[in-house]
């Protein structure tokens, strides 16, 4: 499965189907955050995985989440916070937590791609848990994950929010782009001109043709095969600027269009 269609297919799933998962598989899985960064390069994360019935059924009613005591594996996983704490003081805390979500979305990708679903369980009773798996009281729970194999109907999904909601350049709350490939904003806008004037003169240039033929209307010497190109072509020069989002490509063209489609119907008419 490619990147994309992993990040893209990723969501909560809450039921799960009766095929238990191959723990060889979870742990595979698992492998995946070894590969997340780490403050300091200290990781700590560390993956417990429960497939024993009865502490499923206990991790459930720890989190008050009835449906974890539908899977057949969870994973809970814990951050030995005390080597970061020991080297970054206060913010080693924050450290711990960031690359506790680093590591977490590795191993939730990886899942997706061996065809697993779960969801992220944050909300639950931090000393139940700790009491059910034997969890050191220094050690934090960060989440737990109840993973089986898709019982509902799978839906294509579009993203959560709108880019430009969450895209800022240079400053926050800046969604203004000031700099493309190095170029500042006086360059672009004197490309844009460039290509504003190089339109003009390309448009202008089938003014007193245009002109002429209107009012003479001897069009026997044009050829109808050329102008009927000339037209298609404007027409997908003008689709092609609005998808670049070239305002001098669209604007040339559309006069462009106007003029040679004037000519052509000229000539249709007065052949
Ligand atoms: C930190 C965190 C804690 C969460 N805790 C819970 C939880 O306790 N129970 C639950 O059902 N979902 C929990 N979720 C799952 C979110 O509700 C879910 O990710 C969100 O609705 C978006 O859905 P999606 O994962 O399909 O994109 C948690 C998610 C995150 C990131």
């Amino acid at each position: 499965m490619d990147l994309d269609k992993a990040i893209q297919s990723r969501r909560s799933v809450k039921k799960f189907n009766s095929k238990k998962p191959d723990w060889r598989d979870i742990i595979e899985c698992i492998d995946a955050a070894r590969y997340a960064p780490m403050a300091g390069n200290n990781f700590t994360l560390k993956f417990i995985v429960v497939n024993d019935e009865k502490k499923i059924s206990e991790l459930a009613d720890a989190a008050q989440q009835p449906f974890i005591s539908n899977a057949k594996i969870v994973v809970v996983v814990c951050s030995d916070t005390k080597r970061t704490v020991n080297a970054y003081e206060k913010r080693g805390e924050i450290y711990c937590k960031q690359q506790a979500g680093a590591g977490i979305q590795n191993f939730w990708l990886k899942l997706v791609e061996k065809g697993f679903v779960t969801c992220w369980v944050g909300d639950f009773v931090d000393n139940l848990v700790k009491k059910i798996l034997k969890i050191p009281s220094e050690i934090n729970v960060e989440a737990i994950f109840p993973i089986g194999y898709e019982s509902e109907k799978k839906y294509t999904r579009k993203a959560k929010i709108d880019l430009d909601r969450i895209l800022y350049f240079e400053n926050y709350g800046n969604t203004k782009m000031q700099k493309i490939k190095g170029l500042d904003v006086k360059m672009v806008n004197l490309i844009t001109l460039l290509g504003i004037i190089s339109g003009c003169c390309k448009t202008a240039a089938s003014v007193p043709q245009v002109l002429n033929i209107i009012k003479t209307k001897k069009t026997r010497d044009l050829s109808l095969a050329m102008y009927c190109t000339v037209t298609i072509g404007a027409t997908l020069w003008i689709v092609y600027g609005l998808m670049i989002k070239s305002l001098p490509i669209v604007l040339a063209n559309s006069i462009s269009l106007i003029l040679v489609s004037t000519i052509l119907s000229f000539k249709i008419r007065y052949k």
